[in-house]
């Protein structure tokens, strides 16, 4: 019978080796965790009072987040594995991050198990190129950040349309407005939450989205403004698609070489304490997150897609992360989309 196992304790780029004897214990004293969380409270500019009731319950969320990385971390077999461990959310508890960044994507198919899985050779055999990464040809603008405005359904809608404004136009990649349909797509419900197909279909039916400028981004729901047309460039979606390609990842792959960027939505339960590798465990596919997918890299021994956050550039690998492709790794295929705008 095991009674301890041996786990990769992270704190932001070393980790070391440490051992869990159960759930709740670390195998370090609070002693030894006190630079980490007083470095961690810099680092993100957190202002808890010293000592005060907030600083050890804030304390007590960073040592369990701690733990569950640890143990997120037991499948590090390699370097290609993902590695889980101190990020800006350690200091909450699950069930404050679920409220503050996951949502509601209003869609009872996203809730549904699918265990399938796309064969790894079909998506060798595609004859794609080994790497694609539109960051590369310029098309994809600055990671954005929600903040505590749980709309990612608007943010990786329109982050879609930004990139094909610029591939299909060739004008530089603009920063639309991300609050015009945060505010006016009806049947979605702003911060609260939404659905992708949903605000693509809002665009598509004759909504014009202006520029952030025009319309700049706050971190609530706000009453819908509506703009003249008069010096605004005015951006229209012509079609856009809402895709099942579980088990059909290779199509994905295609769409990413041929067509451009997607959104897709995911099960991000586990991402709070992503630090970098590529994500091949720890997922299910209970979709309550929306983001892009800018390219795919089948170079190295794990096939991956290269995935965009909204949770600003502080998250993960520059604001990205790394999952594999073809296990509908985090409900990743269950909903995706492409975009065609009006040139
Ligand atoms: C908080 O208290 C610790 C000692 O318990 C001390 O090392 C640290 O500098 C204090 N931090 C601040 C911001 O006062
Ligand atoms: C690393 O581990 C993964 C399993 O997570 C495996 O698929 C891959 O082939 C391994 N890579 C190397 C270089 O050993
Ligand atoms: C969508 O629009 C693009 C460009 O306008 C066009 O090439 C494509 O065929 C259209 N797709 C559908 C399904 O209508």
């Amino acid at each position: 019978m095991q009674c301890s196992v041996t786990f990769l304790l992270c704190f932001f780029t070393t980790c070391v080796l440490t051992t869990l004897s159960s759930p709740n214990f670390l195998g370090v004293s609070d002693e030894q965790l006190i630079p980490h969380y007083e470095g961690f409270l810099s680092k993100y500019e957190k202002k808890y009072t010293n000592h005060s009731e907030e600083y050890w319950k804030r304390f007590h969320n960073f040592k369990q987040s701690l733990v569950k990385s640890s143990y997120l971390n037991k499948k590090h077999y390699n370097d290609t594995s993902a590695v889980y461990g101190v990020t800006k959310f350690s200091d909450l508890s699950p069930e404050e991050f679920k409220r503050i960044y996951l949502e509601d994507l209003r869609s009872p198919f996203l809730f549904k198990r699918v265990k399938q899985t796309t064969p790894i050779e079909l998506i060798r055999q595609l004859k794609v190129p080994q790497k694609v990464d539109w960051r590369e040809k310029g098309i994809i603008s600055d990671v954005k950040n929600q903040k505590s405005c749980g709309a990612c359904w608007a943010f990786s809608s329109v982050e879609t349309v930004e990139s094909m404004v610029a591939k299909e136009t060739g004008v530089a990649v603009p920063d639309l407005s991300v609050q015009e349909v945060i505010d006016c797509s009806s049947d979605n419900d702003g911060c609260g939450g939404g659905d992708t197909c949903s605000a693509l279909n809002w665009l598509q039916i004759g909504a014009r989205l202006v520029s952030d400028d025009a319309y700049p981004l706050k971190d609530k729901s706000e009453v819908c403004q509506v703009l003249s047309e008069e010096g605004q460039p005015m951006i229209q979606v012509s079609n856009y698609t809402c895709l099942g390609l579980v088990s059909r990842e290779d199509e994905m792959v295609q769409l990413l070489a041929d067509v451009g960027p997607l959104t897709v939505t995911v099960d991000a339960t586990t991402w709070n304490n992503y630090i970098g590798g590529i994500i091949q465990f720890h997922c299910s596919d209970f979709n309550n997150h929306a983001v892009q997918i800018v390219g795919y890299d089948l170079t190295g021994p794990v096939p991956l897609y290269i995935v965009r956050n909204s949770w600003g550039s502080d998250f993960g690998i520059d604001g990205y992360l790394h999952v594999k492709i073809g296990d509908n790794l985090c409900g990743i295929a269950k909903r995706v989309s492409t975009v065609h705008v009006k040139a």
